[in-house]
């Protein structure tokens, strides 16, 4: 009975109430609260998720430590549903929604002091940052930053107004540099909401950064694209200078007067130079002035070829001689002067006559030489060239011209005339010629100047060597020619005393006669190149020629520098004689001939013969074959004994001959001193000629 009473006790009743409460619906917590950072853009919505279980009490929100009121279309609840607390913020505003919220629970009961209250939770409302913008001492840079070489510079770049604050980065050209130090972020001092973002760069001035942008970029989550802005490098240099050579490289050393070319002065510059020439070391200004140097190239314009970079041009059209020399330019500007660049110009040019202060050096020249001597006869006057010139010399000779070796390549190049062993035939006119190769082409001018030798020396009698180690000259003749002339060509400077024909006992000389059958022609001069020699032709005419005129006959040549002389054998040939010799030489040809066709006749048959036989029966030798051999051998056996007879009758008439060969005189004259000349010779006749 205790226990039913028990259980109808009011008490009882109110502890299982109390038991099930709490069993059903426990104490109002937070499932959700909003999250601590949240960024929205300016004129977007955005929720505070708060998500309360078991909500018992009111949900309130706070902003910055004060209590927000709902307001519609501005704050509303996002649900009507029971633990949903989440707030709706339509269009967020940085000045009235920017800041820290906190949603909160009442509590269920005053007795039971289970309110609630979320951390703070920072909504950032996103605004966008102004264009960044350039710093530089202070100042805002505009399109260029101007800076020397060498020069440093701080510059600053500032993205204003943004929120959160932007990231700067910075960019040379096309690459990503570091800023000089971290980058710093401030609130704004008239909008404190907002933040402005410094960074800092440090620029050094050089030249290959000339015409480069720098640029300041900003990087806000309000865009995709960064926005940027951007200043370019003006850097100021001295200039630097290079020669060109147009055509570049030269194909062919510069020519006077032929070669077209031109010099440019290429000035690397910042600001532009003042391009200023100068030829060996001299301004052209002052050249210009001074007025004596004849030839200055022409002075082209001046152009800018790129940014930097002007061009001067020097034409020279054509080059000429003086022009040559060392050109080289220089550029300055308001940072400094440059190094010269520098060409040496080389203008080659044919020989030319150099001037003597006046004096015409160009005169004509006679000299006497004597005859075997060694001489330095002519110089050359010099000529000017590039290359230096060379000399040579030629002896004309009628219409032939024979240059002369320089053996001996003397000081001068070859200037002076140098012969040694002088001969009768150096007599003449030389003349000199100066030369140089210019690009593979020589080039010749020859002297105006007439150079004239005569020898001087004894008479010495000129006769082409005859085949054969004879010591006198042959002259053929016919028996009953009508005149026959001897003839021998001599040189003698002076002109002879003397000059002789002798036979056995008697002699003549040139001019005389012995009436009706011998005549010494008066002496001829030679004239060669139109002019006269000193050599002549002395002639011995004999008239009506007969066999006992046959004998040597002796020219004597005297000067009083010495004496020559020479033996010319006289041979006088029968006419009937040689017909009988041609007759005979004829017969001869004509049996031969006969004998030669008999053979090859014979010679044919007997080989159809032994075909024949061949074909019918072999063995046998036809008999008219050996008959035929043997007349061929007899034939041989004629021919030899004839050529026997001639071989004799050589010899004899050689024999004879030797009789008259008393005066034996080498004509070897080449090797032999003048001295030797003279006295070298003991002609056959001492006494002055007698006439009969
Ligand atoms: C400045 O702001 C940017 C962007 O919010 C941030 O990345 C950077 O760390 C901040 N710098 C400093 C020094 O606070
Ligand atoms: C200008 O021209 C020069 C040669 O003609 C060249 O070396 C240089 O790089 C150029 N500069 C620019 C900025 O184009
Ligand atoms: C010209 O040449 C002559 C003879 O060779 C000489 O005497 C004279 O001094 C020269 N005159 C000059 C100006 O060289």
């Amino acid at each position: 009975m205790t226990s039913d009473r028990w259980i109808r006790s009011p008490m009882f009743l109110l502890a299982v109430a109390c038991v099930f409460h709490a069993f059903v619906s426990g104490e109002q917590r937070f499932i959700e609260k909003p999250p601590l950072y949240q960024e929205v853009s300016t004129n977007d919505d955005v929720q505070l998720r708060c998500i309360v279980q078991d909500k018992a009490g009111q949900c309130i929100w706070q902003k910055d430590r004060r209590p927000v009121g709902m307001h519609p279309d501005k704050y509303e609840w996002a649900s009507n549903r029971g633990g949903d607390c989440t707030l709706l913020i339509r269009r967020a505003n940085l000045y009235f929604d920017d800041g820290f919220w906190e949603c909160q629970v009442t509590s269920s009961d005053f007795t039971r002091q289970d309110a609630l209250s979320s951390e703070q939770s920072r909504l950032l409302v996103r605004v966008k940052p102004r264009k960044p913008q350039l710093e530089y001492g202070g100042a805002e840079l505009g399109a260029t930053l101007t800076l020397k070489d060498g020069q440093e510079a701080m510059i600053a770049c500032v993205s204003r107004y943004g929120n959160p604050p932007a990231i700067i980065k910075w960019f040379v050209g096309n690459d990503e540099v570091e800023p000089a130090a971290v980058q710093s972020n401030a609130t704004e001092v008239d909008n404190r909401k907002t933040w402005a973002a410094h960074s800092v760069l440090r620029v050094r001035g050089q030249r290959e950064n000339h015409g480069l942008p720098i640029r300041c970029v900003a990087a806000h989550p309000t865009s995709l694209t960064p926005i940027g802005t951007e200043s370019r490098l003006d850097i100021h240099y001295s200039p630097e200078v290079r020669l060109e050579t147009n055509p570049q490289p030269l194909s062919a050393a510069p020519e006077d007067s032929a070669s077209f070319l031109s010099l440019k002065c290429l000035a690397d510059a910042n600001p532009p130079a003042n391009i200023k020439w100068f030829k060996d070391s001299v301004p052209f200004s002052a050249l210009l002035a001074d007025g004596t140097s004849s030839s200055l190239p022409i002075q082209g314009k001046t152009i800018l070829l790129n940014d930097t970079v002007w061009s001067a041009e020097l034409l020279f059209e054509p080059v000429k001689r003086d022009d040559a020399g060392l050109y080289s330019c220089k550029a300055t500007n308001i940072v400094g002067e440059s190094a010269p660049a520098s060409y040496r110009l080389d203008v080659q040019y044919a020989p030319m006559l150099k001037k003597m202060n006046g004096n015409d050096t160009s005169m004509d020249m006679e000299e006497t030489a004597l005859l075997s001597s060694a001489v330095d006869l002519f110089e050359c006057p010099e000529f000017e060239a590039n290359p230096p010139a060379q000399y040579k010399w030629v002896h004309l000779r009628g219409s032939v011209t024979e240059t002369i070796g320089n053996r001996v390549q003397n000081k001068g190049g070859g200037r002076r005339l140098h012969l040694e062993n002088i001969m009768w035939s150096d007599e003449g006119e030389y003349r000199c010629i100066a030369f140089n190769t210019i690009n593979g082409i020589r080039r010749e001018i020859t002297s105006d100047g007439r150079y004239v030798l005569h020898v001087t020396g004894p008479p010495e009698i000129q006769a082409r060597p005859l085949p054969g180690e004879k010591d006198f000259y042959e002259s053929v003749g016919w028996a009953g020619e009508h005149v026959h002339r001897l003839k021998s060509r001599f040189c003698s400077r002076p002109p002879p005393k003397l000059v002789a024909w002798q036979w056995g006992s008697s002699h003549i000389r040139a001019g005389e006669s012995i009436h009706p059958k011998y005549e010494a022609l008066p002496l001829e001069p030679i004239v060669e190149n139109k002019m006269v020699t000193n050599c002549y032709w002395a002639k011995l005419e004999i008239k009506d020629l007969r066999k006992e005129d046959a004998r040597m006959y002796t020219l004597l040549v005297e000067s009083e520098k010495g004496r020559d002389s020479t033996n010319i054998n006289l041979i006088v040939k029968d006419p009937t004689e040689t017909r009988v010799i041609a007759a005979a030489v004829a017969v001869g040809l004509l049996f031969m001939l006969l004998l030669i066709s008999v053979g090859v006749y014979s010679l044919l048959k007997m080989r159809r013969r032994r075909y024949l036989q061949k074909v019918e029966e072999e063995g046998s030798i036809a008999a008219d074959a050996l008959y035929s051999n043997g007349a061929s051998m007899d034939q041989q056996k004629s021919i030899n004994s004839s050529h026997a007879k001639t071989i004799a009758r050589k010899s004899s008439l050689d024999g004879s001959q030797g009789v008259y060969d008393y005066s034996c005189i080498a004509k070897q004259t080449r090797a032999i001193s003048p001295e030797a000349l003279k006295v070298r010779r003991a002609p056959a006749v001492l006494q002055p000629p007698t006439i009969v």
